[in-house]
């Protein structure tokens, strides 16, 4: 089998995060269109959580890019930490008014009621577990004063763990948990995501031995379904190049397991 081919499936399980790149499977898709439901209601604050490598930028990412076009919509992919600078951020972007001193919280209220808005614009928050508790009771405060919604992402895995948190309490919102996938929903996964590269006789090479493996390997997590496959066709690439005379017309097991100890899912 052409080379090229192995190429090409190396990349398509890069890790990048790009609405183009994201796949719909069943349960992500259910999922994802009552977050869309959600943000259309009076809800304050809508949180996405789960495990690391579950998806919950992918979700943040398709989101904004489903909505940027028919409502006030911005992305704070990375934290903006200091306070004074998260709230002059949230004046550019809200108001488009650029502050060059300090700006704390009191005073961005004040502006923000001097200038109300046709609708309420959403902020995307990734990553907000990083926020110190101190300005997150401030986005609390922003929420229920409805000037803004928030839709934050925390990689924080038990629910109880989150709603004991203060700001989290007698509010209304709504929280999404996002999973790894199941066996069959990570079969869909690898199929796509080589169809989207044009690879089909590539995906015709996996068996469902390779699945459960993989499966068995990853627990259905994206990232590390991503990191094993992209290592498992750089090895198929390199033998190739090497032995020529490779089998590729299924994957083998013993591969992945090669992929998997460079990756450290499993400690040779
Ligand atoms: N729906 C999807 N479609 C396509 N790829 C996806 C999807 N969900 C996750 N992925 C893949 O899995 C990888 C990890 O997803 P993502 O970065 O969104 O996880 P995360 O939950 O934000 O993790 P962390 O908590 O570490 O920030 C992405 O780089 C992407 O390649
Ligand atoms: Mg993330």
């Amino acid at each position: 089998m052409d080379i090229a081919l192995f190429e090409s499936s190396k990349n398509a399980f890069l890790d990048i995060v790009e609405a183009k790149e994201y796949i719909q499977l069943d349960r992500i898709s259910m999922v994802y269109q009552s977050l869309q439901e959600s943000v259309q209601k009076p809800l304050k604050m809508i949180m996405l959580y789960g495990k690391p490598g579950t998806g919950k930028s992918m979700f943040l990412t398709k989101l904004y890019n489903d909505l940027k076009e028919q409502q006030p919509i911005f992305f704070y992919k990375t934290p903006i930490l200091d306070e004074s600078e998260f709230f002059k951020t949230l004046a550019q972007d809200l108001y488009g008014i650029k502050y060059n001193d300090t700006l704390n919280f009191t005073h961005f209220m004040k502006i923000a009621s001097a200038n109300p808005q046709d609708s309420t614009p959403i902020i995307l928050l990734d990553e907000a577990q990083l926020y110190a508790n101190d300005l997150m009771e401030k986005i609390r405060l922003l929420s229920d004063s409805r000037i803004v919604k928030f839709v934050l992402t925390l990689h924080k895995t038990e629910k109880e763990d989150l709603i004991a948190k203060e700001h989290f309490q007698t509010r209304i919102w709504e929280s999404i948990e996002l999973k790894n996938a199941s066996k069959m929903e990570l079969k869909l996964y690898i199929q796509k995501k080589l169809m989207k590269a044009n690879c089909f006789d590539i995906s015709n090479m996996f068996t469902q031995k390779n699945i459960t493996l993989i499966h068995q390997l990853t627990q259905g997590n994206y990232r590390d379904t991503n990191k094993l496959l992209y290592t498992l066709f750089e090895i198929y690439v390199t033998y190739i190049k090497k032995l020529k005379k490779i089998n590729t017309k299924n994957i083998s097991n013993k591969y992945i397991e090669m992929a998997a100890i460079h990756t450290g899912l499993i400690n040779a």
